[in-house]
């Protein structure tokens, strides 16, 4: 039997799109090549905010947009980050297409905006951030570690 023991490494309110950055800043400059941070949330949650943040935290000088149309950006760093948006996957199995299995063993930080569509995808030590709109400017941030 697996024990999967969630630990909430945070849990947060934000104002404004620039916080929400600072929170996912924050993370990024502790991750080690290899991180997975799975994000959860609605449609403007602050997904792709919060990855802007990560990719400045992990020392990426090239901006971060959404990669609504191409699953997956690639951004190069000292450790880089593969950004993926799985909105448009209709089922898991694409992932294989995309070729998930390699990106997780390539050394960089994988950041993935719309986890539930793949929940089958994620290593057991997968960092899970989840945004909440809580009124037009606040969000509730909650980021979560998995110990096994
Ligand atoms: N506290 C906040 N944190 C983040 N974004 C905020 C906040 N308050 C307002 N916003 C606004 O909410 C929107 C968040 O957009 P963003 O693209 O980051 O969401 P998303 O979760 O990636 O959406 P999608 O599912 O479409 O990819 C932006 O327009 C931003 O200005
Ligand atoms: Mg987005």
């Amino acid at each position: 039997m697996t024990n999967v023991i969630n630990n909430i490494i945070k849990i947060t309110n934000t104002n404004s799109e620039a916080e929400t950055a600072a929170e996912g800043e924050e993370l990024g400059r502790t991750l080690s090549p290899g991180a997975v941070v799975a994000l959860y949330g609605d449609l403007g949650a602050g997904k792709t905010a919060f990855t802007r943040g990560l990719a400045i935290g992990l020392g990426i000088e090239m901006p971060v947009s959404s990669p609504t149309f191409t699953i997956v950006n690639e951004y190069p760093g000292d450790i880089p980050l593969f950004h993926f948006d799985m909105y448009r996957l209709e089922n898991e199995s694409e992932l294989f297409d995309i070729g998930w299995d390699d990106y997780l063993e390539r050394g960089g930080v994988c950041a993935i905006e719309w986890s539930e569509k793949v929940p089958g995808a994620f290593p057991p030590d997968t960092i899970k951030v989840r945004l909440e709109s809580c009124g037009e400017n606040v969000r509730t941030i909650t980021i979560k570690s998995s110990n096994h």
